[in-house]
């Protein structure tokens, strides 16, 4: 693969990137998860520092090394990356949301390992704090991007989400495609704004894909 475009386009900008998935406490041992690889988020934190950003990766547990001379914050649960987030958010000029956050934790969490007792087990969940609707309400100077990962009704239910959460842009993923979505190094996705425009994106890799993503944003920004 080509070496990635050289830019200095994000000089003297302040990006946040969450990428992972969130895990949820269960007891000492057990956690909710999911199958996000934080391929995407680390593509993008990787690409916004090759642009000379300055750089905050917060990120579920992942197998990846964070990218050189990126801030790293280390996360589990959805509550401490809400943390996370909030504390730099005021300051930030682009902040992605790539993370794949748990939207419900179980409601109480065991001091002891839980023991294996009748045939049945009712877990009793409650929901999260739906970071990127607060950001969306929060939203000052930022440009604001989510992500939309859906295995139907792709495009309404992205576009739904780019409304509500109050984004600028909408990276929608249908992730029963081979070639995109958790854990693919590519990704095909089709990008939703807030005027109705919907791009689609060929397949190419989750790097690749980072800087459409940042020369879109600046696209946004030049506005
Ligand atoms: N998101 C978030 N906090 C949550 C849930 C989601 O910040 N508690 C963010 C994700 O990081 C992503 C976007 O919201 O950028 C969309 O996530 P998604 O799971 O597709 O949407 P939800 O609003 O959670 O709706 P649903 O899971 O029901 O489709
Ligand atoms: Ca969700």
């Amino acid at each position: 693969p080509a070496n990635p475009v050289e830019k200095n386009d994000l000089v003297g900008r302040k990006v946040i990137v969450t990428a992972g998935g969130t895990r949820e406490p269960l007891d000492p041992v057990r956690y909710i998860g999911n199958r996000s690889s934080g391929k995407m988020g680390y593509a993008l934190a990787e690409a916004a520092k090759a642009r000379g950003a300055q750089v905050t990766l917060i990120s579920g547990p992942t197998k990846l090394k964070p990218p050189e001379g990126v801030a790293y914050v280390p996360v589990e649960t959805a509550a401490e990356m809400r943390q996370a987030v909030l504390a730099e958010y005021q300051v930030a000029d682009i902040v992605i949301k790539a993370a794949a956050v748990a939207d419900y934790k179980p409601q109480q969490v065991a001091l002891q390992k839980i023991k294996k007792a009748g045939d049945t087990l009712t877990l009793v969940l409650e929901k999260n704090p739906d970071i990127l609707l607060e950001l969306g309400q929060r939203k000052n100077q930022q440009i604001l991007i989510g992500f939309a990962a859906e295995t139907e009704s792709l495009l309404e239910h992205a576009g739904d989400k780019l409304m509500r959460k109050n984004l600028d842009m909408i990276v929608a993923n249908d992730v029963t495609q081979a070639g995109a979505g958790f854990n693919a190094d590519t990704n095909i996705v089709k990008l939703l704004y807030r005027d109705g425009r919907i791009e689609e994106i060929a397949q190419m890799t989750k790097r690749e894909l980072a800087d459409v993503i940042f020369d879109k944003i600046q696209q946004i920004v030049k506005k």
